[in-house]
């Protein structure tokens, strides 16, 4: 078989929101296919990027007083250190805000607009005239027109599901400002979709999509494709568009494109040839990953602005279910939203690998996270029957001086084995991850009867028989091998361990394992894998002590809304707000801070401590209006380190539109309170 070329992605995250469980079902789909192909001898390449555009990404940071760049550039560490901490093994993680991405959103939008397929119209949208910006669906919030639920948000209704306009809204509010929007007009540029309904149909023919997205497409083709808008008014985070100033690309119109520009980088950095991968008649291939809640944009937009820019097309479209955990919508109020840091914390990544792996089929049905079969199927699985073969066979290869026998006692039972690869790699090609384990998984049966069976134990109490013993440990552990290679795509922790012990090499190849390991030395017996403790796995939707050390912006942003998404709303109790202790605080001393326009440092005096807390007051309050005034403080919120050092609480403001801007007002104190005086 030829060596294919394939280049994988999987979606981009944002750059505003702590990674969690619902991303590693995806980075984990992805990394086992990808590491799938490499041990089968394909030259497979993975490149990712940090999503960074957007009206959310830009608000958040000006909410925390820094900059997007400052924002994305904590989210992106953030986020390679969950990756890493997953295994997820990707040759090149880069930036949509980059150069490389700026270059081929250019690219390409000038390739659409010279083939006619750009369009220009004005539209009315919901503004906001404090805040002085045009308002994402997302940011306005009303009561329901068809169901009359309140609070729904701009584009449709939680509660009904209807699907509407902001402008449809009754009594609309603008979240960022509480102020009703108007309705402004504005030029957009509009991607025309319909003139690539051809392409698409043809690309769908040629293609193995999964029936469901399948069935989504032609209910999309039936409904008759429209135009997509493309274009953003400032002041909005991304690329100002070449030809129209003052507006920019609409994220989901670059985001994409960032699987280009993180190629692209790669491409620099090792010499590859950039036109093979990417441009029409590439006989590379290319395969995205992707939750089925961005189906849209991959299915038809993606493939319709490469063929119109001159660009090949993907060869698959790979689409997932979400994880529930225990049943259920990821909550945080229910203590289930799990961040990847937080299971890192408690757990190695290979159980929660494998468990994935064994619950993936390659439909779009959602995974369910059930605490209890987790910790069941693992133990069971991993523990009881795979790393078992090989710990209870290793010690009588080590009484044998450390070497494999030179030949198989069950030569058959070997290739009964072996003969499953096919079909094996197979499901693993295909996605179906469940069908492979469960395939391998009857095989480490097989392997346990037959240590069973044999009882080297029995045979090892008996000198004679010490190398009939060492003979049934060299079939087990090369029965172990066989399951051990397949399974280094789910499991590559306790792979590199296996493989430290049984020789390098040995388990890197697909291949490998038509030659059984014979006559050779292995190293000490390693201990492969734990069980899992249920009290530990607990710990996962027990709510997680208050941080100690400051937590980082984006952990911090974890609740806050992603792009275009559906959010929870989040309503607290009298219970939650009481655990607020605000104080009155007198202010020591306020300086200015280099570097920073809407920073103001206060040392502030609790009575009995003095507190460090950095303020963006600055365009409203001199440093020298505030020395010896009393404001309110929030005491006990956990030290959040900033550019400019730790901030040690927050002082309250009642606010206008722009946070950090003029109109901030410090909460009055009334004469007679004392440094620490509790405010309630
Ligand atoms: N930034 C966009 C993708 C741009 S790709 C050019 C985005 N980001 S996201 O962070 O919201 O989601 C990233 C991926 O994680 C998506 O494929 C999404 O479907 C997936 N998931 C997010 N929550 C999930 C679950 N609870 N379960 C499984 N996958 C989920 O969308
Ligand atoms: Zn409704």
């Amino acid at each position: 078989m030829p060596v294919r070329r394939i280049l994988v992605t999987h979606a981009l995250p944002y750059a505003n929101g702590a990674l969690h469980l619902g991303h590693m079902v995806e980075s984990v789909q992805t990394d086992i296919w990808v590491r799938f192909q490499r041990l089968r001898g394909n030259d497979c390449l993975f490149v990712c990027a940090e999503d960074c555009h957007g009206t959310p990404i830009m608000i958040r940071a000006q909410q925390d007083g820094i900059t997007p760049e400052q924002l994305i550039a904590t989210s992106a560490a953030d986020h390679q250190r969950d990756y890493a901490g997953f295994a997820i093994g990707f040759d090149h993680f880069h930036s949509t805000h980059s150069e490389e991405n700026r270059h081929y959103s250019y690219e390409l939008y000038h390739a659409l607009a010279r083939r006619g397929a750009i369009a220009r119209r004005t539209i009315e949208q919901a503004y906001d005239e404090q805040a002085g910006m045009f308002l994402p669906d997302r940011f306005v919030r009303g009561t329901c027109p068809r169901c009359g639920t309140p609070d729904q948000y701009g584009d449709s209704c939680e509660s009904c599901g209807a699907t509407y306009s902001p402008a449809d809204l009754k009594d609309a509010v603008s979240t960022l400002t509480g102020t009703k929007p108007v309705l402004r007009s504005s030029e957009h540029l509009f991607f025309q979709l319909g003139q690539f309904e051809q392409d698409l149909r043809e690309w769908l023919a040629n293609n193995n999509l999964q029936p469901a997205v399948r069935a989504k497409l032609d209910e999309w083709f039936e409904a008759g494709l429209k135009d997509w808008d493309i274009s953003r008014d400032a002041p909005y985070f991304g690329f100002e568009i070449p030809d129209a100033p003052g507006k920019y690309f609409y994220v989901w119109f670059d985001a994409p494109i960032g699987y280009i520009g993180s190629f692209a980088a790669l491409a620099a950095k090792r010499g590859l040839d950039f036109d093979a991968y990417w441009k029409a008649g590439a006989t590379t291939e290319l395969h995205h990953f992707i939750g089925k809640d961005i189906s849209y944009f991959h299915t038809l937009f993606w493939p319709a602005v490469l063929h119109g820019a001159g660009y090949r097309r993907p060869t698959g479209v790979h689409v997932h279910g979400f994880l529930t955990v225990d049943g259920q919508k990821m909550s945080k109020s229910r203590g289930t939203f799990i961040t990847a840091q937080r299971y890192l914390e408690l757990l190695p990544a290979d159980p929660l690998r494998y468990y994935f792996a064994a619950k993936l089929g390659n439909g779009l049905d959602d995974i369910d996270l059930n605490l209890g079969d987790f910790t069941a199927r693992v133990n069971s699985d991993v523990v009881g029957k795979l790393v078992n073969i090989a710990s209870r066979c290793a010690p009588f290869i080590e009484r044998a001086g450390g070497e494999l026998a030179d030949a198989l006692p069950d030569p058959a039972l070997y290739q009964q084995f072996t003969a499953a690869a096919d079909g094996i790699a197979a499901l693993f090609e295909n996605r179906d991850y469940a069908g492979a384990i469960r395939e391998i998984m009857q095989l480490a049966d097989r392997a346990n009867q037959y240590v069973d069976q044999q009882k080297p134990w029995v045979l090892a109490k008996d000198p004679a028989k010490l190398d009939e013993a060492r003979s049934v440990a060299t079939e087990a552990i090369n029965l172990f091998r066989v399951l051990m290679t397949w399974l280094a795509p789910v499991l590559p922790g306790i792979a590199a361990k296996a493989e430290g012990w049984l020789g390098a090499g040995t388990l890197s190849h697909w291949d490998g394992t038509g030659e059984p390991l014979l006559g050779i030395a292995i190293g000490k017996y390693p201990q492969l894998a734990t069980r899992l403790d249920p009290v530990v796995v607990k710990q996962l939707v027990a709510t997680p002590p208050a941080p100690a050390a400051a937590p980082s912006a984006a952990a911090k942003v974890a609740a806050k809304p992603a792009q275009d998404k559906p959010v929870e709303k989040s309503v607290i109790g009298i219970d939650d707000f009481a655990k607020l202790d605000l104080r009155a605080a007198k202010v020591l001393a306020a300086a200015r801070v280099e570097g920073s326009d809407k920073l103001l440092q206060l040392t502030l005096d609790l009575g009995a401590e003095q507190r460090n807390v950095f303020s963006g007051i600055a365009a409203s309050y001199a440093p020298e209006q505030l020395v010896g005034r009393f404001v309110v403080m929030i005491a006990n919120l956990a030290p959040r380190k900033m550019r400019f050092g730790v901030s040690e609480g927050m002082v309250l403001c009642a606010s206008g539109p722009k946070e950090g801007g003029e109109g901030v007002f410090l909460l009055d104190v009334d004469a007679g309170v004392q440094p620490g005086m509790k405010i309630s």
